[in-house]
């Protein structure tokens, strides 16, 4: 066991502190990491507000880069001195989702087995089952993705979360290639690194929307190549405007992800596909919303598949290790992402800026 520095939310819209935590030596199947970056995501916040579960006091972060320091018995996947990116899916290999097949649909997936604890005992709950706004965390080893040590930890770190559901809803399940049309409604952390996939995959045109036209310019920046303030224009209209330009005949994107989460928005993903297109739906709505109201004719009528996208569909080992080389071969931008780097005593003051829509993402460096 080992005493190490952390930030922890104690209650329900509490600011963070920091504490000092227990963390124990790693049992089977589990590693203790010693942190390098971690960037600050909605989740977090979230979990803070009590949006999520009351299991506080919560150790929050979870899009973490880091050392693996020591592993426990059982362990082969990684080894001491190991350059990781963590990640919140490590999948079981034995429930139904697993065996046929669809491994980022277990829902069995595991953390570390033992718990992590506050000076006096008691229990955090590490979110996401990470817990990387610490020095160093326990996680199961399987959380451990090993990847290019060269690589800027404060870039790849991002790869943990946001930027990998975004990239992977563009090309894991939306699919798209060179010589498709892809549009994205939401231009915030996840919807620009969907536009970054797009670019990756050679999809063109790559077409932005939001409400907020500093967005759109980020966006731009990132890769796309048309973008729409759909506060001013409708974005179903315009975006098969730009498409049939591209390609003759095309009534919509071949792609459209919805990366904001809200049923009006998903109605105009749903409308901008160019028949037999996909929607992917990245954006996570609450509770409470519907689908919806659209004709049963329509969805019969334009064919094509209603996707929604867990986590990018990422697979850390195979997503992982292969966009940290393209990085390394300036093929993507991750560095685009990194707005600030910030202290463990700077969360609160992130979780404020991004609130406002600031920043893209600012990452804690130890
Ligand atoms: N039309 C277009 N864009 C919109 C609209 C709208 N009606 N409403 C909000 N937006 C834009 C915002 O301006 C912002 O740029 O959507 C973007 C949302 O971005 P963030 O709040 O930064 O969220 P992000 O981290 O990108 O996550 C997007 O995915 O993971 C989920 O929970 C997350 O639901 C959230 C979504
Ligand atoms: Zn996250
Ligand atoms: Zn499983």
């Amino acid at each position: 066991m080992q005493q190490v520095k952390a930030v922890v939310a104690r209650a329900k819209g509490a600011p963070v502190e920091i504490a000092t935590i227990n963390v124990p030596d790693p049992g089977p199947g589990e590693a203790v990491v010693k942190v390098l970056t971690c960037g600050v995501c909605h989740t977090d916040l979230h979990y803070r507000e009590g949006g999520i579960n009351d299991d506080f006091p919560f150790l929050l972060g979870h899009e973490a880069s880091g050392i693996v320091e020591s592993v426990g018995p059982d362990v082969t996947g990684v080894a001491p001195g190991d350059f990781v990116i963590l990640n919140w899916r490590a999948v079981c290999g034995q429930c139904r989702a697993c065996k046929r097949g669809d491994l980022q649909y277990c829902f069995a997936t595991h953390n570390a087995t033992q718990k992590m604890t506050l000076e006096d005992g008691t229990e955090l709950s590490p979110a996401l089952g990470i817990g990387a706004f610490a020095e160093k965390t326990l996680v199961a080893a399987g959380q451990c993705t090993k990847v290019d040590p060269e690589a800027r930890p404060a870039a790849v770190g991002l790869l943990g979360c946001g930027v990998m559901a975004g990239i992977g809803a563009a090309i894991n399940t939306g699919g798209v290639t060179r010589g498709r049309s892809i549009a994205v409604i939401g231009c915030g952390g996840v919807g620009v690194a969907a536009i970054a996939g797009a670019a990756l995959a050679g999809a063109s045109p790559i077409i932005a929307v939001d409400i907020d036209a500093k967005k759109l310019e980020q966006a731009r920046a990132i890769g796309a190549t048309h973008t729409i303030d759909s506060s001013t224009t409708d974005p179903v209209e315009e975006i098969k405007r730009i498409c049939a330009e591209t390609y003759d005949g095309a009534d919509g994107a071949d792609v459209v992800v919805e990366a904001v989460g809200r049923p009006e928005t998903w109605k105009q993903a749903f409308y901008a596909r160019d028949l037999a297109g996909t929607l992917v739906l990245v954006g996570v709505p609450t509770p409470d919303m519907v689908v919806p109201d659209i004709p049963l004719i329509d969805v019969f009528g334009r064919g094509g598949a209603l996707k929604s996208s867990w986590y990018g569909d990422c697979l850390p080992t195979r997503d992982f290790p292969l966009l940290v080389d393209l990085y390394r071969q300036g093929r993507l931008d991750l560095d685009a992402f990194v707005t600030e780097e910030i202290g463990l005593g700077d969360i609160e003051a992130a979780f404020e800026r991004m609130h406002h829509g600031d920043v893209l993402r600012s990452v804690v460096v130890l």
